[in-house]
């Protein structure tokens, strides 16, 4: 009676039988996989955010396949003052950046045909793409030092079905940006074979660093078709509010192709919501709080991982550029899954292992960096105390 593409095991691993068995105790959980802003502690303007949606709750319904136009030119605008020159026409929005992958998916590829897609990676691709009846290729990422996009890899993993290659800069969980360069070669790659570049830059407001280190949107590309995928659910903290876009750039012909095809795709479903496009453009600027609130948390966060790793620590922080996660590389007397069992039963902290996102290291586990600092401060001593214990 039902489908191939959605007989996923649903069987709880054994990470989330000891949640359950910990919840069921009624005992604490400190999560330090949180990745939900509105919940850790951060303030929130929310006076601010229900006059906005007030303003919206007035529209009437008008449908508009490509989104709301002064919606589009808020994103537009926010493109513009980062340099970036991307046409309200080339935006299509979305409820979520997750919707906006399946939207461009329609749009390129048949049943049976592949996507190349990064791993280690969210595990989102994998559901996503088998939704489209589309097959997922692995191409990887490595770390020596700094984590890079191995393009020749990339280059090799392509095949007659090959529809289109997916980069996410900065990279979740690895944090890295797609360089210029990178970019580059990447867009001569898939402007020689015919193949669609999909840049997913959600955390692209995150930087560790400065500011100036983060390379140009991939929005600016126009050597290949490119659908540069992004949403307010990072760059605003707002991931309630379900608004997400992408923005076309490529050659004139594919694009124009490409926009007539997305549009049908769009206006079948209609599926952002009137209130939320008609707050935007003041989304945007109440929204500049919240993520400077995010980036302020990303900070403190970071000084807590630095005071409590290196060193004589058992455990070393794995070098990256933005995001709201880092992957700490423990001693590997185990496997990462049973470590974040250990967590979670003589600890009561949870952690990602880092085969939930297909880390190609072993002995390594993804903390979030939206933890509040001092529950991070607490998690990394359980991880030293585990590591110490196991080593003795
Ligand atoms: C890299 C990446 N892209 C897209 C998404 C989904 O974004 P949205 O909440 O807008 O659907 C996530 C969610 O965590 C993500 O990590």
């Amino acid at each position: 009676m039902f489908s191939t593409r959605t007989a996923w095991p649903r069987e709880p691993n054994a990470l989330a039988l000891a949640v359950a068995r910990r919840h069921a105790a009624g005992l604490p959980l400190s999560d330090l996989t949180v990745s939900n802003p509105t919940i850790c502690g951060l303030e929130y303007p929310v006076a601010a955010l229900r006059d906005a949606i007030a303003l919206g709750a007035a529209e009437r319904y008008d449908p508009a396949p490509r989104g709301l136009r002064s919606a589009r030119e808020a994103v537009s605008e926010t493109y513009a003052r980062a340099g970036v020159a991307v046409e309200p026409d080339d935006l299509f929005l979305t409820a979520g950046t997750s919707e906006a992958y399946a939207h461009v998916l329609a749009v390129l590829c048949d049943p049976g045909d592949e996507v190349l897609v990064p791993v280690p990676s969210y595990p989102l691709f994998d559901y996503l793409l088998r939704l489209a009846g589309v097959r997922p290729v692995a191409y990887p990422l490595r770390y020596d030092g700094a984590w890079q996009v191995d393009l020749a890899a990339l280059r090799a993993a392509m095949t007659p079905r090959t529809r289109a290659a997916i980069v996410v800069s900065p990279h979740n969980p690895a944090g890295v940006y797609l360089a210029a360069d990178e970019l580059d070669a990447l867009a001569g790659f898939c402007a020689e074979r015919g193949l669609g570049l999909v840049v997913d830059e959600v955390f692209r407001d995150y930087p560790h660093g400065r500011e100036s280190t983060v390379p140009p949107s991939a929005a600016a590309n126009s050597r290949c078709l490119t659908f540069t995928l992004d949403g307010i659910s990072k760059s605003l903290g707002l991931p309630h509010y379900k608004l997400g876009w992408i923005a076309l750039s490529g050659p004139a012909t594919a694009r124009r192709e490409a926009a007539g095809r997305l549009e049908i795709v769009t206006d079948t479903y209609l599926s952002a919501g009137t209130p939320v496009q008609a707050a935007l453009p003041a989304l945007f600027t109440i929204g500049a709080r919240i993520r400077a609130a995010i980036q302020g948390r990303l900070r403190s966060s970071l000084a807590v991982l630095d005071a409590g790793t290196g060193g004589d620590s058992p455990l070393t922080v794995l070098r990256a550029d933005a995001g709201w996660s880092a992957i700490l590389r423990v001693p590997g007397m185990r496997t990462d899954e049973e470590l974040a069992v250990a967590l979670v039963e003589r600890h009561g902290q949870l952690v990602h292992p880092g085969h939930f996102f297909d880390l190609p290291i072993a002995g390594s586990v993804v903390v979030s960096l939206l933890a509040e600092p001092a529950a991070l401060a607490r998690g990394l001593a359980a991880l030293r105390d585990e590591c110490a214990d196991v080593s003795r």
